[in-house]
């Protein structure tokens, strides 16, 4: 953080805060800073102080702020169509999906707008091949997780969440999932039950004050869920898409989920 403080600094830090609170929900705890420009990794703020700024949107920015390239492409792309939604094919929907199934190095792939949403969409899938593949009873899959997991704030995420903040008060939850340590593969093998259609994990846990597991737990699970006819299922919303140094934070084990 580089200072350079403004004549009105806190002032004007203080009064976008207090109208923000008085006009939107207060479901998060913001840092007291309010950035008005960015450009590359660098943020300035109201004030006028710059920031590096390492957080690149959880992840979701890894390209930096202001990206020229991407907001050509982004803007050249709104003006020739700017929504189909998923009622029509369009032009670009199979380049696409063919581009981001081959980094992923994965047959398929299914764009979701939001964390959350990939990660129901993980656990519904998971459920549907256990029920119509595995053959597990219906109802009654279970999806083993871990401690401290964070997966994003739906109904059914929060359900197995450990994280009272996240959890509190939003019960009923949803049933089905199996919480064990994190990092111990002796603890997953006896929570794997012949009703366990997948384990559910992040290859390194971000909320949780970014957890590196021990070394050979990615590819433990691996072999476990081989062994036990289990899908297993990697969150890389934190870790992915080249913030370890790899595409998949898997990939340090050799891993493919
Ligand atoms: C590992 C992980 N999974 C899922 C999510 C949820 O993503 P979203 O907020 O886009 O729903 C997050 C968000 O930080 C995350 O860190």
């Amino acid at each position: 953080m580089t200072p350079h403080p403004a004549e009105d600094a806190p002032a004007a830090t203080e009064s976008y805060i207090s109208s923000s609170d008085a006009h939107s929900a207060h479901n998060y705890h913001p840092l007291p800073v309010v950035v008005a420009t960015a450009d590359g990794a660098w943020m300035t703020d109201v004030e006028g102080r710059r920031y590096l700024d390492m957080l690149a949107g959880y992840s979701a920015l890894n390209f930096g702020h202001g990206n020229r390239r991407l907001i050509e492409a982004a803007k050249a792309q709104l003006e020739r169509v700017t929504l189909t939604s998923r009622a029509f094919h369009h032009d670009r929907f199979a380049e696409f999906c063919t581009e981001l199934a081959e980094l992923c190095g994965m047959e398929m792939v299914l764009p979701m707008n939001t964390g959350a949403e990939a990660v129901e969409t993980a656990v519904k899938t998971a459920r549907k091949w256990g029920y119509r593949v595995k053959g597990v009873p219906d109802g009654r899959a279970r999806i083993v997780v871990a401690s401290d997991n964070f997966h994003g704030r739906t109904t059914t995420i929060v359900s197995f969440s450990t994280d009272a903040e996240a959890r509190a008060d939003f019960g009923p939850y949803t049933p089905g999932f199996d919480i064990v340590p994190y990092g111990d593969l002796a603890a997953l093998r006896e929570a794997v039950t012949d009703e366990t259609v997948a384990v559910l994990l992040e290859p390194i846990q971000g909320e949780a004050g970014v957890l590196v597991p021990p070394p050979g737990y990615l590819a433990g699970v691996r072999e476990l869920t081989r062994e036990r006819s289990v899908l297993f299922i990697a969150d890389e919303i934190q870790s992915g898409l080249g913030r370890t140094g790899r595409t998949f934070a898997c990939e340090h084990e050799g891993v493919v989920p």
